[in-house]
């Protein structure tokens, strides 16, 4: 576990410096900020992980799982049975649509089925999404 996080650590630093959001010596530069601190992000995943699994090869749970989440049209999985909600959605996956949706799952999907009030910080809310990203994106690489 210890050595997968500092991997992933590492993955997204280096990411962030291609980006332009972080040059060498920084550590906390403020745009880096902006993009939301991946390590807290992971602490807060601890909300989700109980319904989400972060590999499709996972152990099932009450919710989809997200691997590829960011390349995926809403409610699109042919193994996850889905409220008619998502079903309907007719929208992809973005960092500002998961924003929202985490903001408030009820309001911004009425009828949806995730069980979940949402999270209330936007810096929280920022935190998950680069943990995911980084995560996500490292779920793909391993393949
Ligand atoms: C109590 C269980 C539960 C918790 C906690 C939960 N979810 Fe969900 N999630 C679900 C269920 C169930 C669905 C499917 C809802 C539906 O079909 O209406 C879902 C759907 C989703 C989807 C849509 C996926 C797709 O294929 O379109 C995303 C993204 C998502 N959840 C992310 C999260 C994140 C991130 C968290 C943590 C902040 C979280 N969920 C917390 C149960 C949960």
């Amino acid at each position: 576990m210890q050595k997968g996080r500092s991997w992933l650590h590492k993955g997204f630093v280096a990411f962030a410096m291609m980006a332009g959001l972080m040059t060498p010596g920084t550590t906390a530069s403020a745009s880096a900020q902006d993009a939301g601190d991946p390590d807290k992000g992971r602490v807060l995943f601890n909300q989700c992980r109980g319904c989400h699994s972060l590999t499709a090869g996972g152990p099932r749970k009450a919710g989809p799982h997200l691997q590829g989440l960011f390349s995926r049209t809403a409610g699109s999985l042919d193994t996850y049975r889905y409220s008619k909600a998502l079903q309907d959605a007719d929208f992809a996956w973005t960092e500002d649509k998961l924003e929202e949706w985490l903001a408030n799952p009820r309001s911004f999907l009425p009828g949806n089925r995730m069980t979940y009030l949402g999270m209330r910080r936007e810096a929280d809310r920022k935190n998950l999404i680069a943990y995911l990203r980084a995560a996500l994106d490292a779920n793909t690489q391993s393949e």
